[in-house]
């Protein structure tokens, strides 16, 4: 089973399946980030597919077919998501059908997007999470593989509880991942 991971940010969720001793055969960004230097420390080839159009124009169908040309190249067979910043279009989906993993810093379905932990914060929430899951073309939708509650404490801005939303995907990701492998090989259905 051949992975690429997709980033965007601090790659704290790459070095924690990195340290989880996944066979991640790629890391790939769609910016520059925090994640490329974690992957070539830890001597995992990258690929940096740049994306220069964030206006409402962007071609993501385009950008996607991009993105294929690079996981063909390195004969990927499922796709993690960790914290990429670009949501992909309709043929990536075709080609990676349930070979998209994806974790949400929320209890989906309830805030999806973008701003999940602001808008939790902002809705005023007692309890968050996080959320691992089967990436589709609905965004933050497919079936769920796995969730955590993490309480909102008074005190807490988006940072503080981010983070503490980032300790359990940390955890509950790896685990995920390595049960999904399994799943695969063995021909199950995910769950
Ligand atoms: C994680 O909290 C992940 O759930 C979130 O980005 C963060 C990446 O952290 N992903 C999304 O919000 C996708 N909708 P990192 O850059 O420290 O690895």
């Amino acid at each position: 089973m051949r992975i690429a991971v997709f980033a965007s940010g601090t790659g704290s969720i790459l070095e924690a399946l990195i340290a989880a001793k996944l066979p991640i055969d790629l890391v790939l960004v769609d910016r520059s980030c925090g994640a490329v230097d974690i992957a070539k420390n830890a001597n995992i080839p990258v690929a940096e597919v740049i994306r220069s159009d964030f206006s409402s124009s962007f071609d993501r169908e385009s950008y996607s077919a991009e993105l294929l040309e690079s996981l063909a190249l390195h004969q990927i067979d499922l796709v993690v998501m960790a914290g990429f910043g670009t949501i992909v279009g309709t043929v990536f989906h075709q080609v990676y059908k349930d070979r998209v993993l994806n974790t949400h810093p929320a209890l989906l379905p309830a805030f999806k997007g973008w701003h999940a932990v602001e808008d939790a914060l902002a809705a005023g929430v007692k309890v968050t999470g996080c959320t691992v899951h089967v990436a589709t073309l609905g965004v933050d939708e497919g079936l769920i593989l796995a969730q955590e509650a993490v309480p909102v404490l008074s005190n807490d801005d988006s940072q503080t509880l981010h983070e503490r939303i980032k300790e359990v995907e940390r955890r509950i990701y790896p685990e995920t991942i390595w049960r999904v492998i399994q799943q695969l090989e063995n021909g199950e259905p995910l769950s």
